[in-house]
C-alpha cells in the first residue's frame, strides 16, 4: 500500500516532458516538445508533450495521457509500478507499510530462489553444451526435434545428466543449502531417513520459464524416454517465485512483439512457442501444462487486444478446451481460434513447413471464437431438437460472457444467422442469462425490481445523438478549457448609449453570450464540463485546465486532453503569432468566440425552422398560421446570423 500522500508528491514531482523523454527522442519545439510516437510506426513526428498540460498526445494514433499513463502503455506497468517507477527516478521516499517478519522471510527466501535458479540455469546450459553426455543425448535431440542451435541459446535450453545426484552434488559444492534446492524444485530427499539429495530433473532437457523481465524463475524439463509410464514433463513447483497461474511460458521472448503485433498467439507447450519463434512467429506465449487462468488473460490484456488460439487438429481436444476460453471472452479480449490439419499442431507444422507459409496460414485461418464454437457444436446436433437447445443454451452463455453490449448483439445476430435461430429467441435466451449472472453476482436468488423491470431486449446504447451542433459545442468547450482565463477588452453599451472598453475574460463572455440567449450544450459530455467550468468559477475558484486532464473520471479526461491538444491549436504558425502579437491574439479570441457562439446559433435556429416544418405538416389551420409566422421570426433571425458568419442563405 503506498499513501495517498506518498503518490500526490510523486504526482507533484513527476515532469512528463523527462519521464516520456527516457523513452522518447524530444525536441524542443516552442512551449511543447515534439518526437516519433512510440505507440505506432511513423516517420514524421506527431507526438506533442506539453509540459503546462502534463500531458502526451499522439496526433498520429491518438494516444494521450499524463506521466504514469505512458509508463503504463509503454512500459507495461501497474498504476503502482508506475508510481514505484517515478518514486526511484525522482528519488522520493515512499513509506511502505512496514515488512512483517513473515514478509521478511519471504523476501529472503524469493531472493535465495531466485539466485539458485539462475545459477541452475547456467549450469544446465553449461552440462548442454560441455559435457560429452549433454552433447550426446541433449543436445542431439533438441537438433532432431529441428531447433537450431541460434534457437536452443535463445532459450536457454539445457541438460541434467542421468546420473541422479550430479546437479545435487555441484549445487551443494557451490554452498546453496539443500532446503533452499528442494524449494527451488531441483532436489528431492529420499524419505528412507537418510535425506539424501537426488536430481528431481535427472536425464531431462530443461526449458527455463522466463519472469517478465527475462530471469529464470521455474523450469519444465522433458525426459527424453519414450517410456509411456513415465510422466513427459515435470514442473518446478510453485515457489514465493514461481507462481504457476500468473506465468507464461515465452513472455520474456515474445511482450515486444505481442505489443507491435498487437495480438498474441496462445499455444498449448514448450515445444509449440520454439518451433513457431523459430519460424519468425515471436508474439507467441504458452500456459505451460495448466489450463489458462485468469491471471494470464489479465498479463496477456496488459500487452494487447487480440489473442489467438492455436488448437491442434485434434476435435476432442478442441471442444474439452472450449469452457476455459470463456475466461477470455469475460476479460474482454478480442478471441480468435486458428486450426490445423488433423495430427498436425504448431510445433509439427513449423517444422513441416515454410516460414512463410506458416505465417500465412494464420493469417488465413484465423477465425472469431464465438463463430468457431458454434459452428463445432452446431456440426453435432444433427436432428436432435434437445441437443440443438443445449448447444444454443452454450453458446449464449459465451455470448453473455462479452463484456460489450454493442459487441454482443453483433454476436447475437451473426450466430443467429448461423445457426438458424430468430435473433429475438437468442436475444431473451441471452437476458435470461444476464440475469442469472446479475443474481449471482448480488449473491441472492431474488430477483430485484430493476431486473423485473429490466428491458428484454439488449439494445445497444443509444448513440450520443448529434443534433447538428455537436461540432460548434466543441469548439465553444476547446475555446474554453484553452483560453477560459485570457483577459480581453469588450465594448460593452452603457445605458446613455455610448460604449466603454471593459476588461473581461474569454470565459465571462462566453458564459454571458450563451446565457443572453438561453443556449446550453447539448452534446451531454460536453454540457457537463461546461456547467462544473461555470459553476466552479461563479464560486470564484480560478478554474485550471489541468482539473479536467487529472479528473477522476475517464470521458472528462479524454474530451480534455483531445480538447486541450487539438492540432488547430497547435499550428507552429500560430504558436508564433501568439508570441509575437499578443495584441492582435486577443482579438482574434473574441473574434472567435463570437464566431463560435454565432454559428451555434445559426445551427440551432436552423433547426427550430425544421422542426416547425416538421409540424406544419400535421398541424391544423389555426396552428398552420402560428409556425409559420414562427417560421418566418426565424428565418430572418437566420438571415442576420449568416450574414455575420458570412454564410449564404438562399430565401
Ligand atoms: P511431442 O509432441 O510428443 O514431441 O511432445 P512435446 O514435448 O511437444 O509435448 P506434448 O505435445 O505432449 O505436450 C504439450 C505440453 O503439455 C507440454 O509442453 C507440457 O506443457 C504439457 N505436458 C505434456 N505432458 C506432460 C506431463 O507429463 N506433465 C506435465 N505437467 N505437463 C505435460
Ligand atoms: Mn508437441
Amino acid at each position: 500500500m503506498i499513501s495517498p500522500q506518498a503518490i500526490q508528491s510523486v504526482k507533484d514531482a513527476m515532469r512528463v516532458e523527462e519521464v516520456v523523454g527516457d523513452f522518447v527522442a524530444l525536441k524542443r519545439k516552442g512551449p511543447r516538445y515534439l518526437g516519433l510516437c512510440p505507440f505506432h510506426n511513423e516517420k514524421t513526428p506527431s507526438f506533442n508533450v506539453s509540459p503546462n498540460l502534463g500531458i502526451y498526445k499522439c496526433f498520429g494514433c491518438g494516444e494521450a495521457g499524463d506521466a504514469i499513463k505512458f509508463l503504463e502503455k509503454h512500459e507495461h506497468l501497474s498504476y503502482v509500478e508506475a508510481i514505484r517507477w517515478l518514486a526511484k527516478r525522482y528519488a522520493i521516499d515512499l513509506p511502505e507499510e512496514e515488512q512483517t517478519p513473515e514478509q521478511q522471510v519471504e523476501q529472503s527466501e524469493r531472493e535465495s530462489i531466485a539466485v539458485v535458479q539462475q545459477w541452475a540455469l547456467n549450469w544446465s546450459v553449461d552440462q548442454l553444451w560441455n559435457t560429452d553426455e549433454g552433447k550426446r543425448i541433449g543436445l542431439s535431440y533438441f537438433h532432431e526435434r529441428g531447433f537450431s542451435d541460434a534457437t536452443i541459446k535463445t532459450f536457454q535450453l539445457g541438460y541434467v545428466p542421468e546420473q541422479g545426484n550430479a546437479f545435487a552434488y555441484a549445487a551443494q559444492a557451490n554452498g546453496f543449502n539443500p532446503e533452499v534446492l528442494e524449494k527451488a524444485g531441483w532436489i528431492k530427499r529420499r524419505d528412507d531417513g537418510s535425506g539424501t539429495p537426488w536430481d528431481f530433473f535427472a536425464g531431462r532437457v530443461t526449458f527455463p520459464i522466463l519472469g517478465l523481465s527475462g530471469q529464470p524463475i521455474g523450469f519444465g524439463a522433458r525426459t527424453l524416454k519414450s517410456d509411456k509410464k513415465l510422466p513427459k514433463y515435470f514442473n518446478s513447483p510453485e515457489s514465493v517465485l514461481y507462481n504457476k497461474s500468473r506465468s507464461l511460458y515465452g513472455i520474456a521472448h515474445a511482450k515486444k512483439s505481442i505489443v507491435e503485433q498487437g495480438l498474441c498467439y496462445l499455444v498449448e507447450g514448450y515445444t509449440d512457442v520454439i518451433s513457431l519463434h523459430q519460424a519468425g512467429i515471436t508474439n507467441v506465449v504458452a500456459s505451460s501444462g495448466t489450463s489458462l487462468t485468469e491471471e494470464q488473460v489479465r498479463l496477456i490484456k496488459r500487452y494487447a487486444p487480440v489473442v489467438t488460439i492455436l488448437y491442434d487438429g485434434d476435435a476432442a481436444g478442441m471442444k474439452a478446451s472450449l469452457r476455459g476460453i470463456d475466461l477470455v471472452l469475460k476479460e474482454g479480449l478480442n478471441v480468435k481460434v486458428v486450426t490445423f490439419p488433423e495430427g498436425e499442431d504448431p510445433d509439427s507444422f513449423a517444422k513441416s513447413h515454410s516460414s512463410s507459409e506458416v505465417s500465412e496460414h494464420l493469417k488465413n485461418n484465423a477465425q472469431d471464437f464465438l463463430v468457431f464454437k458454434a459452428s463445432l457444436l452446431m456440426a453435432e446436433v444433427g436432428d436432435d431438437p434437445v441437443k440443438k437447445a443445449a448447444s444454443i443454451h452454450e453458446i449464449v452463455e459465451s455470448i453473455a460472457l462479452v463484456p460489450d453490449q454493442v459487441l454482443r448483439s453483433l454476436y447475437i445476430q451473426q450466430c443467429g444467422r448461423m445457426l438458424g435461430v430468430n435473433e429475438q429467441a437468442l436475444i431473451s435466451e441471452m437476458n435470461k442469462v444476464l440475469r442469472k449472472q446479475h443474481r449471482k453476482q448480488l449473491g441472492g436468488d431474488q430477483q430485484t425490481y430493476e431486473e423485473q423491470l429490466a428491458p428484454e431486449i439488449a439494445s445497444p446504447q443509444p448513440e450520443v445523438e448529434d443534433l447538428g451542433t455537436t461540432p460548434q459545442e466543441r469548439d465553444l468547450l476547446r475555446l474554453l478549457l484553452n483560453y477560459g482565463h485570457e483577459r480581453i477588452m469588450v465594448p460593452f453599451v452603457q445605458d446613455d448609449g455610448s460604449s466603454v472598453e471593459e476588461e473581461t475574460s474569454v470565459a465571462e463572455l462566453m458564459f454571458l453570450m450563451l446565457a443572453l440567449d438561453d443556449i446550453l450544450f447539448d452534446h451531454p459530455l460536453f454540457r457537463e464540463i461546461y456547467l462544473d467550468y461555470r459553476h466552479s468559477s461563479n464560486l470564484g475558484q480560478p478554474v485550471e485546465a489541468t482539473r479536467y486532464v487529472a479528473h477522476e473520471r475517464e470521458e472528462w479526461r479524454s474530451t480534455a486532453i483531445d480538447l486541450l491538444t487539438d492540432r488547430h491549436l497547435l499550428s507552429p504558425n500560430w504558436k508564433d503569432r501568439h508570441k509575437i502579437h499578443v495584441k492582435r491574439e486577443s482579438e482574434q479570441l473574441k473574434d472567435a468566440l463570437e464566431e463560435s457562439v454565432d454559428i451555434l446559433k445559426e445551427r440551432r435556429v436552423d433547426r427550430m425552422i425544421k422542426e416547425r416544418q416538421e409540424l406544419l405538416k400535421a398541424a391544423d389551420e389555426l396552428g398552420v398560421m402560428a409556425l409559420l409566422t414562427e417560421i418566418v421570426h426565424l428565418s430572418e433571425a437566420k438571415k442576420k446570423l449568416a450574414k455575420k458568419t458570412g454564410r449564404v442563405v438562399v430565401g
